[in-house]
């Protein structure tokens, strides 16, 4: 099979790396790629945002599957387009990518098919949003409706925060994803996410993991795109899993499919862990990032054999396989992110790390006559498994501390929450 896959980050990474140990892959092109990818694929420079470029492309190569990696181009209608051309496409339609580009759309969802989820409201401008809030009163959670990048959450603990984040929304801080927003109620408990393969009709539970959001130890700070994951997630139990698999998992899908939006691809599903029960966060149709890197180290199963399947819609005849084992790992990041970073510090030692047996997946890393150099916020995700938890944790930071990147850091607790869990045991 020739595979083309699209994206440039750690998650992509991870993928290309277990697609690489496929069996049935002939060949593996990426676009755009990043240094680390390009070990594992031919990257080609290509605008993905150019779907008749794209579909050129898998003309010429005889590409017989591609794997979108990224939201964006799935909002944009990319699988749409290489779908109308004949070719096989992993990854949502842009109408079932919905259930990412728009937190309201979600939220209707939820109400109704009585999926469990934060209470909320709609709103198309900022007084009614701004009375329905003072009426109410903080904590509470004001989203911009559609894709920001991560950025477009705020949890307020005040009234005047949540105003202050409204006016935000529409006075364009997150362009056009601000144009409307949502208002709902803060949930208190513990975050894990989910992932499910789906094929239209069936959600293959994919794994559990846990991320950490929050830039600094002991979650301070603000907010980032993740900085450290491990899986699967210890309070993940089975049963918790087939409570969210009847409770939100299958009612979306039957949602989707009925509305004629019927979901392939991923499904992220962000969940907080209530005195009530699983709740609904928010979902992403694609892997996240880092929890794509925690994924692909335990599957034992091959990932073409899967994706394949999802493609086409025989998934309620596969399992995926795991290891019993757990994987971690913990973002470097140039000094500055989730701000301002400078770009060019040179990172070096990675052999010597990867000698431990961890596995460091790139992101934001270009090449600079032959050295590598960071080149982003999120640069390498040191990733290692280990027979419990604080054992990964431990082979994590042991490669961690033999790379050599002055101008990088990470969290030094990637992981906590399970470890303390491990010990109480
Ligand atoms: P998102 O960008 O949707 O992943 O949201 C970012 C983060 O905001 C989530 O990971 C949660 O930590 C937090 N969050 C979102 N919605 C709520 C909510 N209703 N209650 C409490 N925290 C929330
Ligand atoms: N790590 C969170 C995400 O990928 O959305």
């Amino acid at each position: 099979m020739n595979v083309f896959l699209i994206g440039s980050g750690g998650r992509e990474h991870a993928l290309a790396w277990k697609i690489a140990a496929s069996p049935m892959l002939t060949h593996l092109y990426a676009a755009p790629g990043n240094p680390g990818i390009a070990e594992e694929a031919e990257c080609v420079a290509l605008d993905v945002a150019h779907h008749d470029a794209v579909i050129a492309f898998c003309r010429e190569k005889a590409v017989d599957l591609v794997v979108v990696g990224p939201e964006a181009p799935l909002v944009a209608g990319l699988a749409d387009a290489l779908a109308a051309a004949g070719i096989a496409v992993f990854g949502p339609s842009a109408a079932a990518a919905r259930l990412e580009g728009s937190k309201g759309f979600t939220k209707d969802l939820c109400a109704r098919y009585g999926i469990p989820t934060a209470p909320y409201r709609r709103f198309g401008n900022a007084a009614e949003a701004k009375a329905y809030i003072e009426a109410t009163g903080a904590p509470v959670v004001v989203k911009a409706d559609g894709l920001a990048a991560g950025k477009g959450v705020t949890v307020a603990m005040s009234v005047d925060d949540a105003l202050a984040a409204v006016d935000a929304c529409f006075e364009g801080a997150f362009g056009g994803a601000g144009a409307e927003v949502v208002v709902e109620e803060f949930l208190e408990g513990e975050e894990a996410s989910f992932f499910c393969l789906c094929d239209g009709k069936t959600a293959l539970p994919f794994g559990t993991a846990q991320d950490h959001k929050r830039v600094g130890g002991g979650d301070t700070g603000p907010n980032t795109g993740g900085m450290g994951a491990y899986s699967p997630a210890p309070v993940m139990t089975s049963a918790v899993i087939q409570r969210v698999m009847r409770e939100i998992v299958e009612p979306t899908m039957r949602g989707m499919a009925e509305m004629g939006a019927p979901f392939s691809g991923v499904l992220y599903v962000g969940l907080m862990l209530t005195a009530d029960g699983p709740k609904l966060i928010e979902y992403n149709v694609r892997f996240g990032d880092p929890e794509c890197q925690v994924l692909m180290p335990i599957l034992e199963s091959d990932i073409l054999v899967l994706m394949q399947a999802a493609v086409d819609g025989q998934l309620r005849h596969m399992a995926a396989k795991w290891r019993d084992e757990t994987a971690l790992t913990v973002v470097m990041a140039s000094k500055g992110y989730p701000g301002r970073t400078a770009p060019g510090s040179v990172i070096g030692s990675l052999e010597k790390a990867r000698e431990t047996g961890a596995a460091i997946f790139q992101a934001g890393t270009a090449l600079r006559d032959g050295q590598l150099i960071a080149n982003g916020g999120r640069a390498l995700n040191v990733t290692a498994i280990g027979a419990t938890v604080a054992e990964a944790q431990e082979k994590a930071y042991r490669a961690v501390d033999l790379i050599d990147w002055p101008e990088g850091f990470c969290r030094r607790d990637i992981g906590w929450r399970a470890v303390a869990r491990e010990r109480s045991l």
